[in-house]
């Protein structure tokens, strides 16, 4: 398609059309039609609710989509295809885990072939754009989108970010079955002040570019079709009117060449944001930011003509803007094959896919005795508020989820034993906790994310009736649980994990899959330790408990409460033993590129996978840095016995910083690197770096 020519004949409202995302209300239907007739709609969000992450969505399909679609393309002047989008987060008909838990895979392979099943799915419904994935770094569990995210470590984030893209958008997007994805929010929306959903953020470059861009940078590189801007302001800047962030960073360094869509009504809300006096205040600069569509608030199309006429926006910006809108319509196929025509999508494959996933996602975090995996004689006993749940484990952001379809952990339990009626009767108690899906996502925050007290309660009561129990937490976030974490023999941290939520488990629990998910956000002990992450910039006065459990000192994080969190990043149990030894330089180019190496060993019980991981500190900078950051890890396969080097490469991106003088930079000297199991490894090697 020869997109300078198509906009070198088209009339400025048919132009500004193109910058304009209206919502699909059903209801409203005929009206909808007459506005795509009139060459003002670009693109439609199939949803009609501000909040689609927790409110009933209107049904689509896409007999619906191809209908509207004819319009556009037959009955308008431009015959331009609308771009039909709609929020398919973490799954479609079939539901996958939450992206915190998909996180918690470590397993980016596994994350890539998953979307591939839900890309499939939505596509069959008329969908071709998705608002995924969503990079916000977040270390504050308060916070309900938390849930959305891939935690609160930028590498694990750029590699979930490049799996969702490429699940999405494969190769080439215009194939059927494929979506255009969309890296959101951009940028800072995860720090919100208190976890306070929409509150402020404050934010230094030094940290924006070496934490919060980071996988913005790299879904760019992945060649993610679009970008959302985000609702939060940075230090006093809305994001949606800075020009800084939208157009210098994203656009001209960064070299995205997609399109930027603002967040839900964004644009009108810079009234709310106090540097807007009139609607039309808020469309001049959220344009001249860079945010090239306006996501429902219509106020492109209210005030852009006359902003033109005015000289406040020039013409030549607005044929930016819709060239990027097109040049995405063309990469998603939509000149070509503006109409839906379904794939097949096999739903017994999806089911067992999302089944993987959600195995591979749950995390073991203890296992006294070892008392899993349960043999099939074992008399179970099965309490807890989310036996029979089936719709919290869906998890929040499932427009189409189907609640009926999902497996529960009763269910599950069931494929494999009859719990018994009588607890007395039971050798083992099963407690499925958890938290309902609405209390997390979008605008659903908690000011206390300590385990509800009914729920440590009923575990307490079977530890005082002396029954060995395993707690299943069915939590979206990360909870604070040192109250009750004691009444446990075993706690196996099961998310929402969608449709196949309760097969899962089971499969875990009974031992047809050894577990292998880590913690992609810390496990605080209590609320109040919030803010509380792994890779953190070193005290003064050297009290970094996080990592120095309590020791005889003058001074602590806290008098009332260990600094240490009650699990760290990275941290997960299998059924088997990993054994690590032999940490070693393995190549050394010329100080500059390094492979450093680890021997790790099975020496458990069982098969199993194991998450190697790699961390490095840099001794001493020009700037403080990070205790410690993740740089690589690898999943290995290792059988009982069995034992492997895993290597890994260190050299410009994973040693350099962005400086005080936001430039990317390795600084001559020592770094520390320590490789194993979590983020507490002690396994290190010293490498010495000199330009
Ligand atoms: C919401 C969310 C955003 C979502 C969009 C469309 O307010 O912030 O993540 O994609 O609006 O529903």
């Amino acid at each position: 398609m020869n997109i300078k020519n198509l906009i070198s004949g088209m009339t400025l409202k048919e132009k500004i059309g193109q910058l304009n995302q209206i919502a699909y209300i059903p209801q409203n239907i005929d009206g909808i039609e007459d506005r795509i007739r009139s060459g003002s709609i670009g693109s439609i969000i199939l949803s009609q609710t501000a909040f689609a992450g927790n409110d009933s969505p209107c049904s689509i399909d896409y007999e619906k989509a191809n209908r509207l679609q004819r319009i556009a393309v037959e009955e308008t002047s431009s015959h331009i295809p609308i771009l039909f989008g709609r929020d398919v987060i973490h799954g479609h008909k079939t539901v996958f885990p939450v992206p915190l838990a998909m996180s918690a895979s470590f397993n980016p392979e596994l994350i890539k072939e998953s979307y591939e099943c839900i890309a499939k799915e939505a596509y069959n419904d008329g969908i071709k754009w998705t608002f995924a994935p969503m990079l916000d770094m977040s270390r504050d569990a308060r916070w309900g989108r938390i849930i959305e995210s891939a935690g609160e470590d930028p590498y694990l984030a750029q590699k979930v970010g490049e799996a969702v893209i490429k699940g999405f958008q494969g190769d080439d997007y215009s194939d059927a079955g494929r979506l255009c994805a969309c890296a959101k929010h951009f940028v800072g929306y995860g720090a919100s002040e208190g976890g306070r959903d929409y509150n402020r953020t404050e934010i230094s470059e030094y940290t924006l570019r070496n934490f919060y861009l980071k996988a913005f940078k790299t879904a760019v590189s992945a060649g993610v079709g679009t970008v959302m801007s985000a609702f939060n302001e940075i230090s006093g800047q809305p994001v949606t009117s800075s020009r800084y962030l939208i157009t210098d960073i994203l656009k001209n360094e960064f070299g995205f060449d997609g399109f930027v869509v603002s967040d839900w009504e964004a644009v009108k809300q810079l009234i709310n944001q106090g540097v807007a006096e009139t609607e039309k205040d808020c469309g001049e600069q959220a344009f001249n930011a860079g945010i090239d569509m306006d996501m429902v608030d219509d106020i492109y199309n209210k005030y852009l003509p006359e902003l033109v006429e005015a000289g406040k926006i020039s013409e030549k910006a607005i044929d930016e803007a819709v060239y990027r809108i097109l040049y995405i319509k063309d990469k998603a196929g939509l000149f070509d094959k503006p109409y839906t025509v379904p794939v097949s999508a096999d739903k017994s494959y999806t089911a067992e896919k999302a089944k993987e996933m959600a195995a591979e996602s749950m995390v073991l975090l203890k296992n006294n005795n070892n008392i899993l995996p349960l043999s099939a004689s074992c008399k179970v006993y099965l309490d807890g508020p989310m036996q029979n749940d089936a719709r919290s484990i869906l998890g929040s952001w499932t427009l189409d989820g189907i609640a009926e379809e999902t497996v529960t952990v009763s269910q599950g339990i069931k494929r494999y034993v009859m719990p018994v009626s009588d607890v007395s009767d039971a050798d083992i108690v099963i407690l499925a906790l958890g938290e309902s899906h609405t209390v997390t996502g979008e605008a659903h925050s908690l000011s206390m994310v300590d385990m509800p007290k009914e729920q440590a309660e009923l575990a307490k009561k079977y530890k005082e009736m002396g029954k060995k129990t395993v707690g299943i937490m069915n939590f979206g976030r990360p909870i604070a649980m040192e109250d009750a974490e004691g009444y446990f023999d075993a706690i196996l941290y099961a998310w929402h994990s969608g449709s196949q939520t309760g097969n899962a488990i089971a499969d875990i629990i009974f031992g047809k899959v050894n577990p292998s998910g880590h913690l992609p956000a810390t496990l605080p002990r209590r609320t109040g330790q919030i803010p509380l992450y792994y890779n953190f910039t070193k005290g003064s006065r050297e009290v970094n408990e996080y990592y120095d459990h309590r020791q005889d000192r003058e001074i602590y994080n806290y008098d009332d409460c260990e600094g240490s969190p009650l699990y760290p990043f990275g941290y997960g149990q299998s059924y088997t033993k990993f054994e690590y030894s032999n940490p070693k330089i393995l190549e050394n180019k010329e100080n500059k590129e390094f492979v450093v190496g680890i021997t790790v060993k099975n020496t458990g019980a069982y098969d199993g996978k194991e998450l190697v991981q790699c961390y490095v500190c840099d001794d001493i900078a020009s700037m403080m840095r990070p205790i410690r950051e993740l740089k690589g890890f690898q999943k290995v396969f290792l059988k009982k016995g069995e034992e492997k080097e895993i290597s890994f490469k260190l050299g410009y991106e994973e040693l350099g910083f962005y400086n005080k003088d936001n430039k990317f930079a390795v600084e001559d000297g020592t770094f520390t690197v320590f490789m194993g199991g979590d983020s507490f490894c002690q396994n290190e090697v010293k490498l010495i770096y000199k330009k």
